[in-house]
This record gives structure tokens, C-alpha cells and sequence, in this order.
């Protein structure tokens, strides 16, 4: 009988952080509190992908269309964006967690660029946990992004249209020299991917839970963990192939 090894850690996690304003509409707060309520499951979800072994936690914080929220929203939003990264970067640096934060930073302030451009280059060396932040983030915008540099490459005469295949693609997306997304998370119970990431995806394993964003405690990520650990992930082959019967 051929032993399979059945990988049960998630090497990447992905999540959209979705439920905020919800949790708040329920404790009859302003939305405000909820992405403030949100800040804590942040902490907790990183925190417990330290301890689960997971290597990278990429965490979908605010997307190209979360711009057309009411003005106040989104100010706040960047404002907790900026204390958020002030107050926890030490943190994060002294349990040795790598930061990085992808999507279209250029859209930021000039001091909320800065501030991202610290905290990435404090924790540059670190060896633990990639906390990925996605700010600004869309698939959409990242595949665009992504052949728009081929295209100047081959403007440039450094390649041929003919070689752009899928490995090229995916080189010149966000996080190419990360582990592929094993398990992707939704909160807050709607089931639809919000232009996350897309192509990333492709074989992602997808977990909905109707538990709201700052309700997401170490049981519930727990409880995602479980269901992955059950998932016989195929791609595209037969389960039978996969158990060495064929
Ligand atoms: C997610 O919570 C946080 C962001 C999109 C910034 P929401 O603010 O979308 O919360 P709901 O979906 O309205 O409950
Ligand atoms: C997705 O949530 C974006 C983030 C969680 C950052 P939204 O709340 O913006 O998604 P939709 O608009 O309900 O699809
Ligand atoms: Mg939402």
C-alpha cells in the first residue's frame, strides 16, 4: 500500500476580513467600531497562525472599491491604517513577522507611504510568520499590473510576446515568491470572492463562515483549519490516483 502524506497545516492562509460594520449595526456602534473591534481579530488571527505553524497570512483589509464608501468611512479607515501599523509594528518585529503590504500603495498619502515603507523595512530580515496586508488591493488590479510589465518588456525588446505563458503571469503578480494560497477565508457569511485575489486562487481551498470579522477568534480560525485538514485537494486528478490505486 502506497503512504500518502496529507499535508494538514495550511502553508498560506488568505482571508477577507468581512462583518465589520454589521458587528457594529448589532451593538448599536458606529461602523467606525466595528473595523476598530476588527483590529483585535487581526492581532488574534496572526498570533494564532504563529502558533498553528501557518507561513504566511495574507489579510484582505481594503479593497479598490472600498474607495467608494462614504468619504468619512474611508478616512477612518486610513487613519487606522496608520496607528494600526504605528502601535503594532514593535510587536510584530519582536516576534520576528515579516510585514509586507501589496496593492496599489501610490493611491495612499504621502505620510501613510512612508509609514508602510517603515514597517516593511523594520521587519524586512524577519524569518517567522509573512503578514501580508492587502491595502488597496484588487485580483483585477494585480493582473493588470502584471501584464502591463510584460507588455513594457516586450516594448523593451526583452521579450517575446510568443514566450508569455502562465509561469510569466504569475511572476509578475503580487507574492509570486510565496507559497501558493492553500486555504482562503471568508467572514461575515456572504459568499462571493469581492475581487480578492483571483488568480491566486486558482486551487485555493474556500471556506465561508457566517461568523462576523471581529467575532473571528482563535475556535472560529480553528474551526477553518479543521474543515481544511479534511479537504482531499485533487487538482484535477482522481481521488484514486491520489490514494496510489491507479
Ligand atoms: C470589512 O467589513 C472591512 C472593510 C471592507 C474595510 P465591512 O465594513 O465590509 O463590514 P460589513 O460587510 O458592512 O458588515
Ligand atoms: C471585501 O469586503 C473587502 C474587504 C474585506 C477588505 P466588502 O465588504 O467590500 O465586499 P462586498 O462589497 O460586500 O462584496
Ligand atoms: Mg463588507
Amino acid at each position: 500500500m502506497t503512504v500518502t502524506t496529507h499535508i494538514t497545516t495550511p502553508r498560506h492562509v488568505a482571508i477577507i476580513m468581512d462583518g465589520n460594520g454589521r458587528w457594529a449595526k448589532r451593538q448599536g456602534k458606529p461602523r467606525h467600531a466595528g473595523h476598530r473591534a476588527g483590529v483585535k481579530s487581526v492581532r488574534s488571527s496572526v498570533e494564532y497562525s504563529v502558533k498553528q505553524g501557518v507561513e504566511v497570512l495574507t489579510l484582505f483589509a481594503f479593497s479598490s472599491e472600498n474607495w467608494q464608501r462614504p468619504e468619512k468611512e474611508v478616512s477612518m479607515l486610513m487613519e487606522l491604517f496608520m496607528t494600526a501599523l504605528k502601535s503594532e509594528v514593535k510587536k510584530l518585529h519582536k516576534n520576528n513577522v515579516r510585514l509586507k503590504i501589496i496593492g496599489d500603495r501610490t493611491a495612499f498619502s504621502d505620510k501613510l507611504q512612508k509609514q508602510i515603507q517603515q514597517a516593511e523595512d523594520k521587519t524586512a530580515e524577519n524569518t517567522g510568520l509573512i503578514l501580508q496586508i492587502a491595502a488597496n488591493y484588487g485580483g483585477r488590479w494585480d493582473i493588470t499590473q502584471s501584464v502591463r510589465k510584460l507588455a513594457e518588456d516586450v516594448n523593451k525588446g526583452q521579450l517575446d510576446p510568443g514566450d508569455i505563458n502562465e509561469e510569466t503571469i504569475r511572476k509578475s503578480l503580487s507574492f509570486a515568491d510565496l507559497p501558493e494560497v492553500d486555504l482562503f477565508i471568508r467572514t461575515g457569511g456572504d459568499l462571493r470572492i469581492s475581487n480578492f485575489i483571483l488568480w491566486q486562487a486558482a486551487y485555493a481551498e474556500l471556506y465561508f463562515t457566517p461568523v462576523l470579522w471581529p467575532d473571528f477568534n482563535e475556535a472560529a480560525y480553528q474551526q477553518a483549519l479543521n474543515d481544511f485538514a479534511g479537504r482531499q485537494r485533487r487538482f484535477g486528478k482522481t481521488g484514486e490516483q491520489l490514494a496510489g490505486e491507479d
